[in-house]
């Protein structure tokens, strides 16, 4: 080490000439090698893995593996390829740890539910921190898809169908997981996945096409991609969707001009599994060779799992389809990475059995997890204040098999996650309740199949009970990759368990555990309490028991919309108007005949064991410049009787512009904790930014006239106040897309 820093500037430029030098000793077999990701010797996790040999290592074949863990593993590989290889090139060792290593948070979802980007980032932090321990530099996460279609199982592993709110998160995780310097060995890279549009696949089915505007892409389904590059972001992965008949991986407006060129982002764009040779497939390659001439050419960098680049581009290099300049520039993105990371200075970076040992799964970790849990944790229902419960209660009955899964906890992508360090649902509420209190159980039938053969000895275990807890939901192979469903209400015959405990009178409380929204209409209606308890990983048991039991208040809010049956899908608040807005009274309109058009819970929806009161927002100003911001103050009062924290959020609307606009757009949000009785007053402010649209010529401009502030504790229950932006001339400014624009989420 020098015994200065070199100044960001300075590093950047003595890295390019380390790659200069190194692309020119480089043979083509080696640079193809570099742009070569084999999964490991272990785990698969798509289908079709070829497996790279020690032949490969050594030969310098290999520039990325995924799929291994364990340090002595790691190390081997490692030591081969940076000792045996002709140019010393290190491997860059990835893995999906999506929501935690070995100490596994909540899925991506909840963890968004608790609207704190701070304990977000802490959850990657200490994501990483465990990876690094075992020899991973690079996750392939944070997944910053919006969905609006909870039908499509990956909603789990994403932030929900807000791009504001995606666009912080997506900030937070990318933070959190690189630190503030990738060099740190408890660092790893972070990728932004997948781009793009993912989560818009046709009837939520995965790997389906998708048909959206550049207009809908920019505005709802880029931002997160784009806060993720402006807070840094070392990779990106290319989806498997394609976008109007252009698979993302042959995609070069998206991946070149766009990302590369009209973004400046100098990261590394990995394809997903086998993603180059799926051109095939998706009818736009004839064979390999055009396969990788296409993802070539259009940006990919690096090939995950198969083998197109490898065994097709010598040829095409010689045919002259394909020239050099573009496999040395994703050859040289490889190796920035591995330059950012440390790598070729410590190939073993964090890499270390004594970390492992004192680092992973720390009380402190697991602390880390429960809290962020309890803050995930959404309180859809509490009639007559059914929650929270004593701990002295005589017995208490716990229904449902997913009560007792501690596995299920962990949700999709458990990464290093073992279901023995998770407490499942029984055992959280066993270890909170008093040593007079029963705790009994009842498996209640499979969650899944067709099943009523326990349905006696569930309403027997609930009868002797002073208090029914059901555990319901969806066993976590549900949701995930390759985990769409058609039908989002309980799966099996829960729905029937509830109504048949239900039947005896006594009041029900229900937790659910699922990785997307579900549709509940009859637990809305009749079930006592709902707690949506997601996945919340490891602490998933203790978490829900501090919030039945009180111990904490909960505050969670919704980030993605719960319909009232699957046909109302999509549906989000950010709607965009048309010429005949629903009215029930009007026969005419938007709207379904046997449905009411609006959702069981709404965006931002959560409730809590006390109550807060808005007033009105107050203005700084009736009218604004775009040079200027507006101030919005509001009062939030704690008119119950228990300490509570709540979500505040602010929309913004504009009453008329050149093209259709969303009713209201999230636009800033704050955590806020008040004693009872207790008031704060909470100021924004926005500026021409928050305002901001894409035009029909693509232009980010904000257009003058009326704009509408919503205040409130979702996106239904609001207050409102409105202003005029004023232009110098009366048209339009435009604004374009400063990075700093995602970040500024609670000024
Ligand atoms: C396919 C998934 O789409 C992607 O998210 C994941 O990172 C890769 N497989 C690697 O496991």
């Amino acid at each position: 080490m020098p015994a200065t820093s070199p100044s960001p500037l300075n590093e950047r430029a003595g890295i390019e000439k380390s790659i200069d030098s190194l692309i020119a000793l480089m043979t083509l077999d080696e640079k193809l090698g570099q742009l070569s990701q084999f999964s490991g010797f272990a785990a698969v996790t798509g289908p079709g893995a070829i497996e790279a040999n020690m032949d490969d290592v050594r030969k310098g074949r290999v520039g990325s593996f995924f799929n291994v863990t364990g340090v002595a593993e790691v190390r081997r590989l490692q030591k081969a390829a940076v000792e045996e290889t002709r140019l010393h090139i290190p491997i860059v060792f990835g893995l999906d740890v999506i929501h935690g290593a070995r100490t596994v948070f909540p899925v991506p979802l909840a963890e968004a539910s608790s609207w704190n980007p701070a304990a977000v980032q802490e959850a990657a932090r200490i994501a990483a921190l465990e990876a690094s321990a075992y020899g991973i530099s690079w996750t392939f996460a944070p997944m910053v898809d919006i969905a609006r279609d909870p039908r499509w199982g990956r909603i789990t592993e994403g932030s929900g169908e807000d791009a504001f709110l995606g666009s912080v998160m997506a900030a937070a995780r990318v933070r959190g997981f690189q630190g503030s310097s990738l060099r740190d060995p408890t660092s790893i890279a972070a990728t932004a996945k997948h781009f793009a549009a993912y989560g818009g696949a046709e009837g939520g089915r995965d790997y389906n096409v998708v048909d959206v505007s550049e207009g809908r892409l920019r505005e709802v389904y880029l931002p997160p991609f784009r806060a993720a590059a402006c807070a840094g972001v070392a990779t990106f992965m290319a989806s498997f969707n394609e976008i109007s008949g252009v698979p993302a991986h042959a995609n070069r407006w998206l991946l070149t001009d766009l990302l590369k060129k009209e973004w400046g982002y100098d990261g590394m764009v990995v394809s997903d599994w086998t993603g180059i040779h799926e051109l095939i497939p998706h009818g736009v390659a004839k064979d390999s060779a055009d396969a990788a001439r296409l993802g070539i050419n259009a940006g990919v960098d690096m090939e995950m799992v198969s083998r197109d680049y490898a065994h097709a581009l010598p040829d095409l290099l010689q045919r002259n389809v394909v020239q050099i300049s573009a496999v040395d520039e994703a050859v040289r993105r490889i190796l920035r990475l591995k330059y950012r990371l440390g790598l070729f200075d410590d190939p073993y970076r964090g890499l270390d059995s004594a970390r492992v040992t004192r680092d992973v799964l720390t009380p402190a970790n697991r602390l880390a997890a429960r809290k962020l849990a309890q803050q995930s944790v959404v309180l859809l229902r509490n009639e007559r204040n059914t929650l929270p419960l004593s701990k002295n209660l005589k017995t208490i009955a716990v229904i449902g098999a997913l009560a007792a899964d501690s596995g299920a906890t962990i949700g999709a992508w458990g990464g290093m996650g073992r279901h023995t360090d998770a407490v499942s649902v029984l055992d959280g509420i066993k270890a909170a309740v008093s040593s007079r209190t029963r705790v009994t159980y009842e498996r209640g039938g499979d969650p899944v199949k067709r099943d009523s053969s326990r349905f006696r000895a569930a309403v027997n275990v609930a009868r002797n009970a002073d208090a029914v807890i059901l555990v319901l939901g969806e066993p976590a192979g549900l949701s995930g990759e390759a985990s769409s469903r058609s039908m989002i209400d309980l799966p099996g015959s829960q729905l029937e368990l509830a109504q048949r405990v239900k039947s005896l009178g006594k009041p029900i409380i229900v937790v659910l555990m699922n990785g997307r929204p579900l549709a509940i209409p009859w637990l809305a209606e009749n079930a006592d309490a709902v707690v949506e308890s997601w996945f919340l990983g490891i602490e998933m048991g203790n978490a829900v028991a501090d919030i039945l039991f009180g111990d904490v208040n909960p505050s969670g809010k919704l980030t993605a919309t719960f319909p009232r049956n699957v046909g109302q899908v999509p549906i989000y608040y950010n709607y965009r108007r048309t010429g005949r807005p629903p009215d029930e009274r009007n026969h005419y309109t938007s709207k379904y005949l046997d449905v009411p058009w609006t959702p069981q819970y709404p965006f931002g929806y959560g409730l809590s064991y006390t109550s807060f009161t808005y007033s009105a927002p107050r203005l700084t100003s009736n009218t604004m410049s775009p040079g200027d911001s507006i101030g919005i103050e509001f009062t939030l009062t704690n008119t119950g009787a228990r300490p509570g924290e709540e979500v505040v959020q602010l929309y913004v609307g504009d009453e008329v512009g050149s093209i259709t606009r969303p009713v209201m757009e999230l636009r800033r949000f704050r955590r806020v904790a008040l004693r009872p009785g207790q008031s704060g007053v909470i100021r924004f402010d926005l500026s021409a930014n928050d305002l901001a649209f894409y035009n029909a010529q693509m232009r980010r401009v904000v257009e003058p006239g009326f704009f509408r502030i919503f205040v409130g504790g979702n996106s239904r229950d609001v207050k409102d106040a409105r202003f005029e932006l004023r232009t110098p001339t009366s048209g339009s400014v435009e604004v374009g897309e400063p990075c700093g624009s995602f970040v500024r989420y609670d000024r």
